[in-house]
């Protein structure tokens, strides 16, 4: 973990003094740690010893006038929060966006991963409002290592202890390691809605984010390979190291890929390309008449896996179908007919899923028309399991 900034949030439940040993092993293995408190954990741990094991000032008051802008600092400045352990009085500030102490208010300036281990009483962990504010916190793509069952500190055994140091360090060794097990292989990688300009302040277009192209084309260089992103209009930063191609319209992102298909092993289609555009822009904003409505006449516009399909070119393709209704049946024909490799589709009349969310549910159709369906995962997750299949077909023609 060397390089790693990891910023460890930690509130007030027994298990604190747990978090005093997973800072020593963070730090034991080359990891740059920041401590950040709750109000109320230090209760449990004071902040000298967080301070004294991290080698740098534990950050653990909002009005500080001498670090005011701590929250914003220290946020910029890592690669993963972990919060071990997390109450529940933690995790319902965090599901609902409260900022009313040191913790909080970084966990809301903070843009990077998320990873919450939660540790309580076992009635706690099962109470309705805890279970919704996880799956809320789910649904934004911020990741769980789950308690386990044991002996707690309130005298019973049950399920809340927070988990096993040694399991927390596992899955934060994972945000770091780095697989080189694409290495050589060029992926182009389309994200984004594209916008078909109607008149010069007008557009069509859909309400695609971007974020799966784009966790899809990180998580291709975070294994070493290397990527073309040919992304429609988004608010996400490009991921470093990427070839970043930006475009706007449909036909626009149909020449960039037929430009940069050569020079590809695999292409993943992830943008919500516009099937329509209107056949006429108009050099001037259209005038409202009165209460006249407007007839909009709309061309269909290139299909580009269709054009893709035409080059035959050996090439493996992967193709991506949002829809609101028989989302298998359609998938399954637009895999055929566009002659894909891999289709993965999901359902975005589903609420928290798809389209904006952080997280998404999808299922993996192969060339051999077997379904896999996947539980709902961060994006980063479903984009990893999409490249291990790529990667298996690749070995295996
Ligand atoms: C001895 C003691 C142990 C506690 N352990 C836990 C715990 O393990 N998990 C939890 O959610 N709350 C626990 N609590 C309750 C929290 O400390 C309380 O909800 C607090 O307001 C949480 O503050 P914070 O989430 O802002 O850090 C404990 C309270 C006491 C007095």
């Amino acid at each position: 973990m060397k390089n790693a900034k990891i910023v460890l949030g930690v509130s007030a439940g027994i298990a604190a003094y747990k978090a005093v040993e997973l800072l020593r092993l963070l730090v034991k293995e080359g990891a740059e740690v920041r401590v950040v408190m709750s109000a109320n954990a230090g209760q449990f741990v004071t902040p000298l010893t967080f301070a004294a094991l991290s080698g740098h000032p534990v950050y653990h008051s909002v009005f500080d006038a001498q670090n005011s802008m701590e929250h914003i600092r220290v946020a910029e400045n890592a690669d993963l929060l972990v919060v071990a352990p997390a109450t529940a009085s933690t995790l319902a500030k965090m599901a609902h966006g409260l900022a009313d102490d040191a913790l909080s208010c970084l966990h809301l300036a903070f843009k990077g991963p998320v990873l919450v281990c939660p540790a309580m009483n076992e009635g706690m962990w099962g109470h309705p409002a805890v279970k919704d504010n996880i799956a809320l916190l789910k649904s934004r793509g911020v990741e769980f290592v789950d308690p386990e069952s044991g002996e707690l500190a309130c005298g019973v055994i049950g399920l809340g202890r927070l988990a096993d140091t040694n399991v927390i360090l596992d899955k934060v060794r994972g945000y770091f390691s780095q697989r080189d097990d694409l290495t050589g292989i060029r992926f182009l990688i389309t994200a984004g809605p594209t916008h078909e300009a109607i008149d010069p302040v007008r557009y069509l277009s859909n309400p695609s984010s971007g974020k799966m192209g784009y966790a899809v084309a990180e998580q291709v260089m975070a294994r070493g390979g290397q990527v073309v992103l040919i992304s429609g209009p988004t608010h996400l930063k490009p991921p470093p190291g990427v070839d970043f191609k930006p475009c706007k319209r449909a036909d626009e992102m149909n020449t960039l890929v037929q430009e940069q298909f050569e020079n590809c092993d695999v292409l993943v289609m992830s943008a919500a390309v516009g099937d329509f555009a209107a056949e006429k822009l108009e050099k001037e904003k259209i005038k409202k008449q009165g209460d006249e409505g407007l007839i909009l006449k709309l061309v269909a516009t290139k299909d580009i896996l269709l054009e893709v399909a035409k080059r035959n070119s050996g090439k493996l393709v992967v193709g991506f179908a949002a829809e609101s209704q028989n989302l298998v049946e359609s998938a399954l024909e637009k895999l055929r007919k566009k002659n894909l490799d891999f289709i993965v589709a999901n359902d975005i009349s589903a609420p928290g899923i798809g389209f904006q969310s952080d997280s998404n549910q999808v299922t993996i159709i192969d060339r051999e028309e077997k379904i896999e369906d996947l539980p709902l995962k961060p994006k980063r997750e479903i984009a990893d399991l999409l490249l291990d299949r790529i990667l298996f077909r690749l070995k295996h023609p």
